[in-house]
């Protein structure tokens, strides 16, 4: 697997495809790089897409952190120590919480937003929080317990569960903390680059209504609502969370090689 030294920490990441646009994929809390599985096979033939594993996560060395902005320095860090230029950002869950906050502080880094199962505030079940720290085991089955689809097949549900095993309970835990005090609901509606939001309508976790907020705040974003999927609707539904995406990468791509800049104009296009 390539890595990339960021700061001192050696960061894993998987890259696929080519083109003149990059992806740079967030996971969530507990997660790694298979949470984009899907896409890095299935869009690669529309861009460059990278999806990294956080500190402490995947195979990536470092720490976790309680605190999304030290991950947004991170993601910083590494889009730049990779020379990837403006990437089109996208994030599941926590992941969907740093990508917000880097859209907020550092623009100029973005052309796109993507938010996947995310919402402007992630307060935690305070069970989810307990368990997580008491009894790791226990407190990942419950939170896998809410996080599918009825439709999501066995093997999947176990796949996801056994992926968030593996990731160290302090790390998972520190998180959950991040997403409980994450909040720009009051902020979010400052964004403006083109933004495509997209939520399973099964997503008990970070329910439609988080999305909807989302995309009635950020200027010209476009809502998507999946069926049959949960909080990982982009695993549950790859083929419609990649075809939507897929648009979103050309509608910007040909703004883009139009002359537009990553901005109003494009906003306006999108709308
Ligand atoms: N977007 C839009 N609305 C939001 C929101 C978001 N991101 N986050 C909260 N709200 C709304 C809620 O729907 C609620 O609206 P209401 O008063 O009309 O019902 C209000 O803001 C307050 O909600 P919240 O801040 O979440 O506090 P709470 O005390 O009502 O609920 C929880 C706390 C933990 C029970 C609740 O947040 C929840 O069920 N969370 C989802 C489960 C979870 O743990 N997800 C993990 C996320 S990483």
């Amino acid at each position: 697997m390539p890595t990339q030294s960021v700061d001192g920490i050696t960061i894993n990441y998987l890259l696929t495809g080519s083109g003149p646009l990059t992806l740079c994929l967030v996971h969530g809390s507990g997660g790694s790089t298979l949470a984009w599985v899907r896409q890095l096979e299935g869009l690669a033939d529309a861009a460059r897409v990278v999806a990294l594993d956080l500190p402490g996560h995947g195979d990536s060395a470092g720490e976790g952190s309680r605190s999304i902005d030290d991950y947004v320095s991170v993601v910083k860090a590494f889009v730049q120590a990779m020379r990837l230029g403006r990437v089109v950002l996208g994030g599941h869950s926590m992941g969907g919480a740093i990508a917000q906050a880097t859209a907020l502080a550092h623009p100029d880094l973005l052309s796109g937003l993507i938010l996947v199962g995310t919402g402007a505030r992630l307060r935690v079940l305070p069970r989810i929080l307990e368990l997580i720290a008491s009894n790791y085991a226990e407190g990942c089955a419950f939170v896998n317990a809410y996080a599918f689809s009825p439709a999501a097949s066995e093997a999947l549900k176990e796949g996801a569960k056994a992926a968030i095993l593996r990731t160290r309970p302090q790390v998972t835990h520190g998180d959950f903390t991040a997403c409980n005090a994450f909040d720009v609901m009051d902020r979010v509606g400052n964004i403006r680059l083109p933004a495509l939001v997209i939520c399973g309508r099964d997503d008990r976790l970070t329910p439609p209504k988080y999305a909807r907020f989302l995309a009635q705040r950020i200027p010209g974003a476009r809502l998507v609502l999946v069926d049959k999927a949960g909080h990982y609707v982009q695993l549950e539904q790859p083929e419609i969370v990649n075809a939507e995406i897929r648009e979103f990468l050309e509608t910007l791509t040909s703004t883009l090689s139009a002359g537009g800049s990553p901005s109003e104009p494009i906003i306006r296009l999108l709308a």
